[in-house]
């Protein structure tokens, strides 16, 4: 089993032996592991297992694969011992070779696009990852252990579904033939340190005028609406600004799937629910909101909304529920307000376009748009006021403005975040909630 493996072919040339030889190493090791993995199965007590809590499942299966490793594999040592037995460990307990990648705090999104295909994201930039997986039904089977944990299933009825992992990562998969050359995991790991306004100051996000500026709207009950492609950070902004939150609010969250964090203990997140499998139960974030106007909320937050919730948002926040925060998809604060729209319009209610601008014109009071940069940074481009109607549109005033101004030799993005200059109508209802902002935080000469 563990011999040393010889080259005797001489007409290899040194790299092309080096290439082998790592070849043959691989194998090896998968074959060790591979037996490793079989004996741990014959001999471990699946019950008993499944009665320790899931920390020390680990140190249990740890212990296990190395009492057979030290009776069974007497040769094998060192870092491959190590490595086998973590891998075997991993395995079992895990979710296989990206197990690793789960736990390196660092990586924020890992995607299998194939056995031998696999990439993560780090600081806003997609890696390569030398992680494989034996082939597609090791794939397969690390799927079926992420959706049977959470009671569902993936096979040709299904074949998309979204999860959840114990930790509150989100993970979304989809198979052949859908996908067409091999089942597909996207996990967007789920940060346990979440990040404050401070910190998105610290990493240059936003300036700490507009951290000020922008707590300050939560604090005065503004309608915020955060706007942002996929991964620009909305959800890690929505979770930063309620922190402005009074602890004396009750907060109902509405989100789908669960993503939020609030520090306060006032709160009740409220998660919408997909159709069965016979296409029953499934209740909207619309239902949920609407239930949650019954529930005596002072504050609703909806993480991100995505269809004819909108319509009932905008009742809700003119007709005095106010101080919602909830992010949309879209790439300019002006998009951001088509999309409001448009998502009002699906929803199938017969209300004239003019009706609808209005009430998002009056619903509304900021949107702040993120982006994330070709440097993997993300930002704050735009604070914008709704300012109001003009006719039937919407005036939209912006009050900071992230400008490009060009690349360095090292890819990253050069610019500056600046105020417009333009002091905004709200800030009159700041001042009525004792929030004085600094006489320069609008002045155009104050830069980041
Ligand atoms: N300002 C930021 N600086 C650094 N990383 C960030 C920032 N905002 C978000 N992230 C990270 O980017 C990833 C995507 O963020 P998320 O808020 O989920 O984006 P979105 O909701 O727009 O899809 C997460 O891993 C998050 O921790
Ligand atoms: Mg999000």
């Amino acid at each position: 089993m563990t011999q040393t493996w010889q080259l005797s072919n001489p007409t290899l040339n040194g790299n092309a032996r080096g290439r082998l030889e790592a070849e043959l190493d691989r194998t090896e090791e998968r074959e060790v592991e591979a037996q490793l993995h079989l004996r741990l199965i014959r001999e471990l007590d699946d019950v008993a297992l499944r009665q320790v809590e899931p920390a020390q499942r680990r140190e249990m299966v740890e212990r296990a694969v190395r009492t057979i490793a030290a009776e069974q594999f007497p040769a094998l040592v060192g870092d491959m011992k190590e490595e086998a037995i973590a891998h075997v460990v991993d395995e079992v307990v895990g979710l296989g070779p990206i197990e690793p990648l789960l736990r390196d705090p660092t990586v924020s999104e890992v995607m299998v696009n194939g056995p031998a295909d696999v990439y993560y994201e780090r600081d806003g930039i997609i890696h390569e990852s030398s992680v494989e997986f034996a082939d597609e039904a090791h794939v397969h089977r690390i799927i079926d252990r992420i959706v049977n944990s959470i009671g569902r299933h993936v096979d040709e009825a299904s074949p998309m579904v979204d999860a959840r992992l114990p930790d509150g990562s989100r993970v979304n998969v989809i198979i052949p033939p859908l996908a067409a050359r091999s089942p597909v995991i996207t996990i967007r790991k789920f940060r346990l340190d979440r990040l404050t306004l401070e910190d998105l100051v610290s990493t240059n996000s936003m300036t700490d005028d507009m951290a000020e500026l922008l707590s300050g709207c939560v604090r005065a009950k503004l309608n915020i609406v955060v706007s942002g492609g996929t991964g620009s950070g909305k959800t890690t902004l929505l979770n930063a600004l309620s922190a402005a939150i009074a602890h004396t609010e009750r907060i109902v969250t509405i989100e789908d799937p669960l993503e939020l964090k609030l520090q306060q203990r006032h709160v009740i997140p409220l998660e919408a629910r997909p159709p069965s499998l016979e296409g029953r139960g499934e209740v909207t974030q619309r239902d949920l909101v609407r239930n949650a106007l019954r529930m005596r909320p002072d504050r609703i937050l909806v993480g991100e909304v995505r269809g004819a919730e909108a319509f009932d948002m905008l009742q809700a926040m003119n007709t005095g529920h106010e101080g919602s925060l909830t992010t949309v998809h879209a790439n300019t604060p002006r998009d951001a307000l088509g999309r409001i729209e448009q998502m009002v319009l699906m929803a199938g209610f017969d209300l004239p376009i003019a009706a609808i601008r209005e009430q998002i014109g009056s619903a509304l009071h900021v949107i702040v748009q993120l982006a994330r940069l070709s440097d993997g940074t993300r930002r704050v481009v735009n604070v914008t006021e709704v300012a109001g109607l003009e006719g039937h549109l919407v005036t939209l005033q912006d009050i900071f403005v992230f400008r490009q101004s060009g690349i360095d030799a090292e890819g990253k993005v050069l610019g500056e975040l600046r105020a417009t200059g333009i002091r905004p109508a709200f800030t009159d209802r700041l001042r009525a909630f004792g929030i004085n902002l600094g006489e320069d935080v609008f002045n155009t000469s104050r830069w980041a």
